[in-house]
């Protein structure tokens, strides 16, 4: 058994292929220590770089993190660069140990509204790691899923007009090859920190059978203790996806022998 499951007593056959994490409360927790707002993106800098290795270790296939919406750019300023200057900072300083920890980086969401540099930083990093065939780092950056969706649907538009596909042939496998997500593993758990219960464009068509956890905690404060919780939550969890009850246990006997061949 892989010994981080082991040690955080996770069954590794019940885990998530692909989670989804809406990074939220980092202004509230700075704002209850009295300190700027940007103190709590940074706090929740040094939270992605702990989740992520966790992640990695426990062996989840795909990690996406929410950490700029397109709606985010309605913010002052003074945030936006903040925020920017901190994923500039974030970029630079990991790509070494991404690459080396065998972590596969994309970027999803519209990236041509990025600066020259970052669109540069992530560019040479989705390079070098192109080949990793460890966990994928999925960060979604001036993302939002309504503009991924126009996005989706426009590549299927213009393949019909190339007469490439008819439009009879559209189904999932495609819309979802068009996708920004498209190669990443169906997401499974979407976890929202910080007491709000919305999904804010994230993961729209990705969502459709993910389990969904919303907890208190605000990401600054959110840890690998607290993921464990939720891992064990999810284990529990019956994903019947449209079956009977009978029907997934059935499913899961002919896995388990499957399995003990
Ligand atoms: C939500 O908290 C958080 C954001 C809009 C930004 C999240 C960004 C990071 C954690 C840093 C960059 C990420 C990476 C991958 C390096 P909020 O500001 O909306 O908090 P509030 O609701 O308490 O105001």
């Amino acid at each position: 058994m892989n010994i981080y499951c082991d040690k955080s007593k996770l069954n590794p056959l019940k885990l998530p292929r692909h989670i989804g994490i809406v990074m939220d409360g980092n202004g509230r927790w700075a704002s209850k220590k009295h300190l700027p707002r940007i103190a709590g993106h940074r706090k929740g800098v040094e939270r992605v770089q702990e989740i992520t290795e966790f992640c990695g270790n426990i062996g989840i296939e795909a990690l996406t993190l929410f950490a700029f919406s397109d709606e985010n750019w309605r913010r002052p300023e003074e945030e936006v660069g903040g925020i920017m200057g901190l994923l500039r900072w974030y970029i630079r300083k990991e790509h070494k140990r991404i690459t080396e920890n065998n972590v596969r980086f994309r970027v999803i969401g519209d990236r041509r509204k990025l600066s020259s540099d970052i669109i540069e930083l992530i560019s040479a990093l989705e390079k070098d790691t192109y080949h990793n065939t460890g966990m994928h780092l999925c960060v979604a950056l001036s993302y939002g899923s309504h503009g991924e969706i126009l996005r989706a649907v426009r590549k299927i538009v213009e393949k019909v007009k190339e007469n490439l596909i008819y439009p009879d042939d559209i189904d999932e496998q495609i819309f979802e090859s068009c996708l920004d997500t498209q190669g990443l593993p169906p997401l499974d758990m979407f976890i929202r920190t910080s007491g709000e219960y919305r999904v804010s464009n994230f993961l729209l068509w990705q969502l459709a059978y993910a389990e969904l956890f919303f907890n208190e905690v605000l990401w600054p404060d959110f840890d690998t203790e607290k993921l464990i919780e939720l891992l064990k939550q999810y284990s529990l969890r019956e994903r019947r996806f449209g079956m009977t009850p009978e029907q997934v246990s059935l499913k899961q006997n002919e896995s388990a022998i499957y399995l003990k061949r």
